[in-house]
């Protein structure tokens, strides 16, 4: 038993069709017990009833299921909330984010239950796979990584559906959707189908929850959000639990049509794909936190901080997240984060998430400085000293300019 000395496999499963062609597959084909593991990291309900009987339908000697949303939230969303990470100033990495948590306990597993290898379900050309095996060989380098996709010889759904048949895996017979959608508590990512043409606009079916801006409410909807240390604390004046506020606002956001994005994105791989993305917590967290920090970093912190996150939003994308540089980042934005303290007010309407209110205890934002009214502490008669130092080097540029020309 175990071809190429594999002898047990922990497989990322989701209970779809692909999962489960492949739990069969490795088993015949490596002569190995299969475990499957589900990581529940919110989105849609997990049906575990269903996913112990369809994996156990496949072979699977075990089906082990996790909840780790709250580890998700703690350990990988509000990290790249504080960095204000968007891959692409768009997308909010829902996905990418929840591929290092999952890999992280397929490797768990598989050293509980004395796997020597692990097995995932992605394709050769997706980010999912780099991210999956880059994370588990920095875990545990020693583990091998089975992708069968990327080995076997099913080439189309139809195949596949032919071989479950072969093997008495039942094939759910509900109509496939024709996308390929993943999800979670953090956002949707929509591709495949009609949306691989870009200049198609995302027909009704495509976005999974969100409200077509047609549909959405004609009168704005005003929420305050209260942050500590840049972690979100408090809805509408009421304190709960991160998690909870994420998924309040999926499902008020969800309703105004709110983070609704559509891009065509550059893959690890070097494709260009169109994607589309619900992610209407998301976008409303991360707007909020950067009214956050504009009232209360000052200017050299925030510009800087502007600048290393397209390149922590980067090493989120590329898979990169078990590496010092992201630890490195990671201590720096905690550190900018001590005073990101106050609340943020947001209008609601029509896709838009308008702020349009700020207060804190630190906040930096000095009316006796800024106003135009009576009360003006501003020194205006120094102003004119600063312009004549900060404007030296023009001066000097363009008088030697003018040498020049006349020559
Ligand atoms: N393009 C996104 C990313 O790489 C999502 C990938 C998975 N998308 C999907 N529809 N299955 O993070």
């Amino acid at each position: 038993m175990g071809k190429q000395g594999v002898k047990r496999v922990t497989l990322a499963y989701s209970g779809g069709l692909d999962t489960s062609v492949i739990a069969r597959w490795l088993i015949e084909n490596y002569d190995c017990e299969v475990i499957c593991f589900v990581a529940d990291l919110g989105g849609r309900k997990l049906d575990s009833d269903f996913l112990r009987e369809k994996a156990k339908n496949s072979g699977a000697k075990k089906v082990v299921i996790k909840d780790v949303k709250e580890e998700f939230v703690k350990d990988f969303i509000l990290p790249a909330l504080k960095a204000n990470a968007l891959y692409e100033g768009a997308y909010p990495m829902a996905t990418s984010l929840g591929r290092p948590l999952i890999a992280k306990w397929l490797v768990e597993v598989a050293h509980q239950e004395k796997a020597d290898a692990i097995a995932h379900g992605c394709t050769g050309k997706g980010n999912d796979q780099v991210r999956f095996e880059v994370a588990a060989r920095a875990l545990d380098p020693k583990l091998k990584i089975l992708a069968p996709l990327r080995e076997w010889e099913l080439k189309t759904r139809d195949e596949e559906i032919e071989y479950a048949k072969r093997y008495k895996i039942p094939v759910t017979a509900t109509k496939k959707s024709p996308y390929s959608i993943d999800q979670n508590i953090w956002g949707t990512s929509i591709e495949c189908g009609i949306l691989e043409d870009p200049w198609i606009e995302p027909p009704l079916d495509a976005y999974q929850d969100l409200f077509p801006i047609e549909k959405t409410p004609n009168r704005p909807e005003y929420i305050v959000i209260q942050f500590e240390k840049g972690v979100p604390i408090a809805l509408n004046g009421v304190k709960m639990k991160t998690i909870r506020i994420i998924e309040k606002l999926n499902q008020i956001g969800t309703k105004h049509g709110i983070g609704r994005i559509d891009m065509v994105e550059n893959r690890v791989v070097g494709i260009k794909s169109r994607e589309i993305y619900e992610a209407p917590a998301a976008i409303i967290l991360l707007n909020a936190h950067k009214q956050m920090e504009s009232l209360t970093l000052d200017r050299e912190t925030m510009h800087f901080k502007e600048t290393i996150a397209p390149r922590y939003a980067e090493l989120i994308y590329y898979g990169l997240w078990f590496t010092p540089l992201r630890e490195a980042l990671d201590a720096f934005v905690e550190k900018t984060q001590e005073r990101v303290t106050g609340e943020i007010r947001l209008k609601l309407y029509k896709g838009n998430c308008i702020p349009v209110g700020r207060r804190s205890p630190y906040s930096l934002y000095s009316l006796a400085l800024a106003t135009y009214d009576i009360g003006d502490q501003f020194d205006h008669s120094s102003a004119k000293g600063f312009i004549d130092i900060f404007g030296l080097p023009s001066r000097v540029i363009s008088a030697i300019e003018m040498k020049m020309k006349k020559r």
